[in-house]
């Protein structure tokens, strides 16, 4: 069994954190997506993985994999144009070859190992097996509907009035028979070679399209409150007490709190769950729970919550920040001053909500 993962893409949606930042190195609790997924990926024993890289990012993608010890052997394939995940797999062709394949979308994240899944997709060999969420709202989705026994009958992208609440989540498991499907495909309305439309293909011709109904979260991390809400859920779910920086006698650091070595805490209270990257330094401040704060931040006379700060970020005088992502280096600093006046200087399709 190979992977197939894809981290490619445009991340139109987390803009302008894509300018600088592929989509799925974001971190969610100080670590990439794509490094959760990589062990989702070793721990069910896989251990050769192509990785579809864009020509914008792939190199900075190519970066944070090679040296983080994954242990397993990586294929970088380049897509020269994001035309969708089943084009992903067709330039991925002759590194696939003719073996089964997990397919992960890099910016997802499951709850769950892979393990069984892999393991019931090798006891049964069908031609593709759907890893399938009940979500509330399916019609932002793409939605399978099944037989009695669990094969999938029909799967729409994004109905309008939803035959099941089931829908696709970000990891599927393939035969070599989704390469024909795939050669036959048209473009959709928006262009792109569609891995719904592949799939469909397969249960068109007969073939057996299992699907597996997942317990645990799922989080695609596309827009920026599912990216605020996966880094709720993994502070949550997956961060222990580790506190090495230097915590003065004034500071409080009170439950699963990760604080780096070479954090500095002076005259503070943090509440976890949270992060703290190596080199920040807080200072009157509280961190509340479910806070992500990256390398080398300072933060000063602030209250913070629900954030995710990514390195080097400034938060001076600011009363209380909330549902918050702030990219790379970005200073949010209060004035002292009789005007009430707002100063700006942002990056573009930034978003402010005062
Ligand atoms: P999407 O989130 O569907 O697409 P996107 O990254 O272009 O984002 P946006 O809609 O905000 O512009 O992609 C899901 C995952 O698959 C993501 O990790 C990117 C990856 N991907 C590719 O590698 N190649 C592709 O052609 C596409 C469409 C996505």
């Amino acid at each position: 069994m190979k992977a197939l993962v894809l981290a490619g893409g445009k991340g139109t949606r987390l803009r302008p954190l894509t300018y600088t930042t592929a989509k799925q190195l974001i971190p969610i609790a100080n670590r990439p997506i794509l490094h959760y997924v990589m062990e989702h990926i070793r721990d069910a024993g896989i251990r050769d993985v192509g990785i579809v890289i864009s020509p914008e990012t792939g190199q900075q993608v190519r970066q944070a994999l090679d040296h983080a010890g994954f242990d397993v052997h990586l294929t970088y394939l380049v897509q020269q144009e994001p035309l969708g995940l089943a084009h992903a797999v067709k330039i991925s062709r002759d590194f696939l070859d003719d073996q089964p394949f997990v397919m992960y979308l890099g910016d997802n994240l499951i709850g769950q190992g892979l393990r069984p899944l892999v393991e019931a997709f090798e006891r049964a060999r069908p031609d593709a097996l759907v890893l399938l969420k009940v979500v509330n709202d399916p019609r932002m989705f793409g939605v399978a509907e099944l037989d009695g026994s669990g094969k999938v009958r029909r799967l729409i992208e994004k109905p309008k009035d939803p035959a099941s609440n089931l829908a696709l989540v970000g990891a599927y498991l393939f035969g070599p028979a989704i390469h024909m499907a795939i050669d036959g495909l048209e473009p959709s309305w928006r262009g792109e070679l569609e891995i719904t439309d592949a799939i469909q293909r397969l249960v068109d011709e007969g073939r057996a399209v299992h699907s597996s109904i997942l317990e645990s979260w799922w989080l695609d991390t596309g827009k920026k409150d599912d990216l605020l809400e996966a880094n709720r859920v993994v502070l949550d779910e997956w961060i222990q007490r580790d506190v090495k920086g230097v915590v003065d006698d004034g500071s409080q650091v009170i439950g699963r709190v990760v604080l780096e070595e070479g954090a500095t805490v002076r005259r503070s209270q943090i509440r976890g769950p949270a992060v703290v990257g190596a080199g920040t330094v807080i200072e009157e401040a509280f961190i509340g729970p479910y806070t992500s704060i990256g390398l080398h931040c300072s933060i000063i006379g602030s209250t913070l919550e629900h954030c995710v700060l990514l390195d080097g970020v400034r938060v001076e005088g600011i009363q209380r920040l909330e549902d918050s992502i702030i990219g790379k280096g970005a200073v949010v600093r209060r004035l002292h001053g009789k005007h009430q006046a707002v100063r700006l200087m942002l990056g573009d399709d930034a978003e402010v909500l005062l």
